[in-house]
């Protein structure tokens, strides 16, 4: 069966989808239509207020660049443009399941939004916010395994423990596909841009991504920095070799790597849930 054909099996035998709440399927044809304005889907946002609080607390964490002074919605949307905030809203439903299940994973990807903030910006890459907002839905496909495929799941992480084998390997060994996959249909599910749903689809596999080379080493090399720090737990007790393209790509040998480091351990303690773990 090829990989297409056996994520098509997987997608008809879920349980169902994470729901999304009303206001976001709302948001996301909104965000579509040429004429909409940032009041408009400020006001939209605002009109769920839980929703509209998280949304607030993730544009003011350091890895838009912003901390703490972005105080509306609308003014977010100004700042940070339609594809941010469909990303943040997007993450901040979803997550809200892992919050509740999956702590470990939700800090993992908070983290790596941290560190792939910090690394775009340390390159001068366009749109820094665009890739933070990927990064920090880089392993949503987790979460979907997590929520409607339950069972498979739980062998999953069996097989993680049991035999040590990575997260990857027993997922396609599980099914056939892998989070990265999944989190791509997910993406083109939720009409999601190429600029988000590619760096979600390859952030294990650089190499082979077939644009945004760029934004996606990014990703896979914030998803492993992150790993390497001990902040959360993305589900894997291996921390994965980078990939030589990734360095490639972005030209990692002009980077002051000590500089770097240290601006992204600074950004990672201002957030409480990613403080870094000392060294075992
Ligand atoms: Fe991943
Ligand atoms: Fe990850």
């Amino acid at each position: 069966m090829s990989k297409a054909q056996q994520l098509k099996a997987i997608t008809r035998r879920m349980d169902s989808l994470p729901t999304l709440p009303q206001v976001v399927r709302k948001l996301t044809m909104m965000v579509e239509s040429p004429d909409v304005t940032a009041q408009e889907v400020g006001k939209l946002i605002s009109s769920d207020q839980v929703l509209g609080a998280k949304v607030l607390r993730l544009v003011n964490s350091p890895f838009y660049g912003f901390p703490g002074r972005i105080s509306s919605v609308s003014h977010s949307i100004i700042l940070l443009g339609f594809n941010v905030i469909k990303g943040v809203v997007l993450s901040a439903s979803v997550f809200d399941l892992m919050e509740r299940s999956m702590v470990g994973l939700w800090e993992h990807s908070l983290g790596s939004a941290i560190v792939s903030g910090a690394l775009s910006r340390t390159l001068g890459l366009s749109e820094p916010e665009e890739i933070s907002t990927a990064c920090l839905l880089h392993d949503i496909g987790k979460v979907l395994v997590r929520v409607s495929l339950s069972r498979d799941y739980d062998q999953i992480v069996a097989q993680v423990t049991e035999k040590g084998s990575s997260f990857r390997e027993a997922e396609l060994q599980v099914l056939g596909v892998d989070h990265a996959e999944i989190g791509a249909w997910l993406a083109h599910e939720w009409n999601l841009p190429e600029r988000l749903a590619i760096p979600i689809e390859y952030h294990h596999d650089p190499g082979s991504a077939p644009k945004f080379k760029e934004r996606v080493a990014v990703v896979h090399i914030a998803d492993s920095i992150v790993r390497a720090c001990g902040v959360g737990n993305g589900g894997d007790p291996l921390v994965g070799r980078i990939s030589p393209d990734a360095w490639e790509y972005i030209g990692m040998d002009k980077v002051d790597l000590p500089m770097l480091m240290r601006k992204i351990l600074e950004d990672l303690e201002e957030v409480d849930c990613c403080q870094v773990s000392p060294a075992e």
